[in-house]
C-alpha cells in the first residue's frame, strides 16, 4: 500500500537527511519508497529556485509555490497510486508558515494562503513536525551572512517556527524534537510512518 507523507520544519531541522534515511529503511525491507521535495526542480519549482522572478511579495510568491504544488501533486498522487511510499520535503504547511511570516510587513494573509492550501493540495497521511529552537537550527546550517543579516534570519525563523507549532495543533501534525541525536529523531519518524503503514 502507497503512502504520503511529509516532512517539515524550518531549514536545518533535518528534515532532507530524516527523509532519505526513512526511504532508505523501508527500501531494505523490500518496499516501494522514495523522496521528493518543495519547490520542485522542474517548470514552476525551477522557476522558483532559479530566482528569475525576481523580487516579488510574499502573496504572488505564494502563488508560484502553490502552483509548483499542484503540479507535483498529481506526482505525488500517481506514485503514491502505485503504491509508493512517498516522503515529500515540504508541503503546503511550508507555504502558509513562511508566507505569513515577515520582518518588514510584507506577509500573505494566513487564511488566505490557508484557503488557497485546502483547495489546490492532497491530504497526506501524516504531516510530521521537526521542531526545533531556530538559534540552535541556525548553528547548524551554519553561519551566512553579517551579523546583522544573522539577527534578521532568526527572527523571521522564530515567527516561522511559532506558525508551524500553531498549524500542528490546529491540522494534528505529530511534532518531533528534533534537538536530539539524528538516530532519535529517525527512530521517532520510522514510528510515525509505521502506524500509517
Ligand atoms: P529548502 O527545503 O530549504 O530547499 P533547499 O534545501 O533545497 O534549498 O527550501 C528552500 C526555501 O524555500 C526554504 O527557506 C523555505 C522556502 N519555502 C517557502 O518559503 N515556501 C514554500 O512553500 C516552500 C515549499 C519553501
Amino acid at each position: 500500500m502507497g503512502a504520503f507523507i511529509v516532512l517539515e520544519g524550518i531549514d536545518g531541522t533535518g528534515k532532507t537527511t530524516a527523509c532519505r534515511s526513512a526511504a532508505e529503511i523501508l527500501r531494505s525491507e523490500g518496499r516501494d519508497a522514495e523522496v521528493t521535495f518543495e519547490p520542485t526542480d522542474t517548470g514552476v519549482g525551477a522557476l522558483i529556485r532559479s530566482g528569475a522572478a525576481g523580487r516579488i511579495s510574499q502573496r504572488a510568491e505564494s502563488l508560484l509555490f502553490v502552483a509548483d504544488r499542484i503540479e507535483h501533486t498529481d506526482r505525488i498522487m500517481r506514485r503514491v497510486g502505485e503504491g509508493s511510499v512517498v516522503l515529500c520535503d515540504r508541503y503546503y504547511a511550508s507555504t502558509i508558515a513562511y508566507q505569513s511570516a515577515s520582518l518588514d510587513g510584507d506577509s500573505a494573509d494566513e487564511g488566505w494562503l490557508e484557503t488557497l492550501s485546502e483547495r489546490f493540495v492532497g491530504i497526506p497521511d501524516a504531516v510530521i513536525l521537526l521542531d526545533m529552537d531556530p538559534a540552535e537550527a541556525l548553528a547548524r546550517v551554519g553561519s551566512r551572512g553579517e551579523e546583522g543579516s544573522k539577527f534578521e534570519e532568526l527572527r523571521f525563523l522564530t515567527q516561522v517556527r511559532e506558525r508551524y507549532l500553531e498549524l500542528a495543533e490546529r491540522y494534528g501534525f505529530e511534532v518531533v524534537d528534533a534537538s536530539r541525536p539524528r538516530e532519535d529523531v529517525l527512530a521517532d519518524v520510522m514510528k510515525i510512518i509505521r502506524e500509517v503503514l
